[in-house]
């Protein structure tokens, strides 16, 4: 069947949704999504960001639809015409949702394990103000270990689901879900229990904000500092490929490869993602292309090398030996107009 998104007109098959079609064509008419997941089933619905105007509905009943749909889960009809970035109720919509997604979400990408790489972080750049209109109070919680590997920061969580279809999908007995209602709803685990299965890590990579974080990496480093690379292993549990993003010769994480849209192509398993991070672990096949526009674009490079080098940047580091002397004064020697100012105690 035909559809038509901001004038580009494409086929698809029956059971299409909207978003799905609208990424067969790409660029900037595809919606944005942050609760959506194309790998996990019965995903999105939730937080509102992929509206889009529906202004005639089909060549059998052409009547326009008259509120924005979600475009995640209404399916096309043939002959469908939609307006995603060429509608103004549909961008102004995507900045009240951004609005409304940021109310209780703190601002503390400067420390946030997720900055860069984290879909909240986009949608504002894109959709939101530069002001607040919120002057309430904001939910705080504390931050939770709800397994050996991962740690949860509720404050940030935006309620996508995404975590609990994953855990309900890939492992079996899931532990965790999102307990009480309304503004009291919480991603937390039964009575406290520890999520504890090979598969749990995964969580990591579909949570859209920073909510869910790796232990093993947090706090190690700005994701715009890290070069990711492809790499593989024999592994019995998954498909053991995945992305190491490395500092000079240390792995500093481990995760699944991403696609455009920030999803995973295939799930891997904890042994995967926590316990090899040696580089003679793995077979590394090279450096991974950037298709998001996104921060973490920052000191990439796609060109095709014979030869994988891996080398820490000078730059960097230096950078980061200066940062050092600032944070313990001591270690700065005071120049020598200000060593004469400090003997003749005027400071
Ligand atoms: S913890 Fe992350 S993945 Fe889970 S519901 Fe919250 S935002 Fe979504
Ligand atoms: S992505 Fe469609 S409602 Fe969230």
């Amino acid at each position: 069947m035909k559809v038509t998104i901001d004038g580009q007109e494409i086929d698809v098959e029956p059971g299409t949704t909207i978003l799905q079609a609208a990424r067969k064509i790409g660029g900037e008419s595809v919606p944005p999504a942050m609760c959506y997941y194309s790998k996990l089933k019965g995903s999105g619905g939730k937080c509102r960001c992929c509206l889009v105007e529906v202004s005639k509905g089909s060549d059998a009943n052409p009547t326009p639809m008259p509120k924005l749909v979600a475009s995640c889960v209404t399916g096309v009809m043939d002959g469908m015409e939609v307006k995603s970035i060429t509608s103004e109720r549909v961008v102004d919509a995507r900045k009240s949702v951004t609005e409304f997604l940021l109310i209780n979400h703190p601002l503390d990408c400067p420390i946030c394990d997720q900055a860069g790489e984290c879909d909240l972080q986009n949608l504002s750049f894109k959709n939101g103000s530069s002001k607040t209109r919120f002057i309430e109070e904001k939910r705080t919680f504390e931050p939770e270990n709800i397994g050996p590997n991962i740690q949860l920061h509720m404050n940030r969580c935006i309620l996508c689901y995404r975590c609990v279809m994953t855990a309900d999908q890939l492992t079996d007995g899931r532990v965790h879900g999102v307990v009480n209602r309304g503004d009291h709803s919480q991603i937390s685990t039964c009575i406290s229990k520890a999520i504890d299965n090979e598969f749990s890590g995964n969580m990591i990579d579909v949570c859209p904000v920073g909510a869910l974080t790796d232990k093993t990496f947090r706090f190690k480093q700005r994701v715009w500092f890290n070069k990711p690379y492809n790499a593989h292993r024999n592994c019995t549990k998954c498909c053991g490929k995945t992305t190491l993003w490395m500092f000079g010769e240390e792995i500093q994480r481990v995760t699944a490869r991403k696609d455009e849209y920030h999803e995973v192509e295939e799930f891997i398993c904890n042994e995967c993602r926590f316990d090899h991070k040696d580089p003679k672990d793995w077979v590394i096949e090279g450096p991974r292309k950037f298709e998001k526009d996104s921060v973490i674009n920052q000191n990439n490079y796609t060109r095709k090398l014979d030869k994988v080098v891996i080398e820490t940047e000078s730059q960097i580091l230096l950078g980061r030996e200066q940062d050092r002397k600032k944070i313990s004064m001591t270690a700065i020697p005071l120049k020598k107009d200000e060593v004469q100012v400090f003997k003749e105690g005027q400071i």
